[in-house]
């Protein structure tokens, strides 16, 4: 038996929540990356027996469309699974659902699920520093929840949506202009590292910019990049900061869905 996490963590986020949970479950747990497009993930072996922690960054309240793919090409041969979706204070909307679905058409056997809460990867200032000491102590909560009920029941999972987020009425939401594509400046050395990074073989080795037709706008590449040139305009991020205002603002909190 292993603890087996199946990640899709563009900028790091997903990933610290993942650890935090399949830490209590066992000190080396095995990974399997859905970054990395070169991956054949029909070859990922998962054993009936393993405890399985799929975790997925909520991107426009939904799961990124390629990371649910890659997930569904692996075999979950009926092995115990908690989904964990991670968002950045605004609202999750149908993503659980939409993991769990995934999971089991491709054989999970899913026992629970989580939403977390990691600092938003557009717009630092939402769930700054996020997970922190109060999110480790629930989530090593819900852990521990799991461990103890796993195997004894089986999870007949309600829908399970983001509470609806009131919306002030008076400061509508101005949507940002521009997507958020993140750009080389002039000090670019080129590398190549953000090009070898990109879970979508989005980005150009010949001016090292992306391609808007591929790009998830997940921002990998700029978190990446060791010259720190490669970002979002600053006015599309201002502008995106305005109008999720309402939404990501107050503080939300882990939730355990057994
Ligand atoms: C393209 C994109 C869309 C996002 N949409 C949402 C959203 O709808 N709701 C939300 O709360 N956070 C949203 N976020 C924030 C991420 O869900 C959050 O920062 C997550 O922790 C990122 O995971 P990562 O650090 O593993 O990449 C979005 C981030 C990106 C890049
Ligand atoms: S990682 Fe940064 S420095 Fe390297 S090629 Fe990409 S943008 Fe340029
Ligand atoms: S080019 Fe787009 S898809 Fe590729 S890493 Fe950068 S933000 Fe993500």
């Amino acid at each position: 038996m292993s603890v087996v996490e199946i990640i899709f963590s563009p900028t790091g986020g997903t990933e610290k929540v993942a650890q935090i949970i399949s830490e209590q479950w066992d000190e080396s747990s095995k990974r399997i990356d859905l970054i990395n497009p070169k991956t054949d993930f029909m070859e990922c072996r998962i054993e009936k027996d393993d405890d399985v922690l799929i975790a997925m960054p909520v991107f426009a309240s939904q799961a990124p469309t390629i990371a649910i793919n890659r997930l569904k090409q692996i075999n979950g041969n009926g092995a115990k699974t908690t989904v964990v979706c991670v968002y950045g204070n605004g609202d999750y909307g149908n993503t659980i659902n939409e993991m769990i679905n995934a999971a089991d058409e491709s054989g999970f056997h899913v026992v629970s699920a989580i939403a977390a809460i990691a600092q938003h990867s557009i717009i630092p200032e939402y769930a700054a520093g996020r997970p922190d000491e109060i999110d480790i102590k629930q989530l090593v909560d819900f852990a521990n929840q799991i461990q103890n009920k796993k195997g004894k029941i089986s999870f007949k999972p309600e829908i399970i949506v983001s509470e609806e987020v009131v919306v002030d009425a008076d400061s509508e939401p101005v949507p940002p202009s521009e997507p958020p594509l993140p750009k080389p400046d002039e000090t670019c050395v080129g590398c190549g590292i953000c090009l070898d990074e990109c879970p979508m073989e989005a980005i150009s080795s010949e001016d090292f910019t992306a391609d808007i037709t591929k790009c998830i706008f997940c921002m990998r590449c700029a978190k990446q990049c060791p010259k720190e040139c490669r970002k979002v305009d600053e006015e599309v991020i201002s502008m995106a900061a305005i109008a999720l205002k309402d939404i990501c603002s107050s503080r939300k909190e882990n939730e355990l869905f057994l």
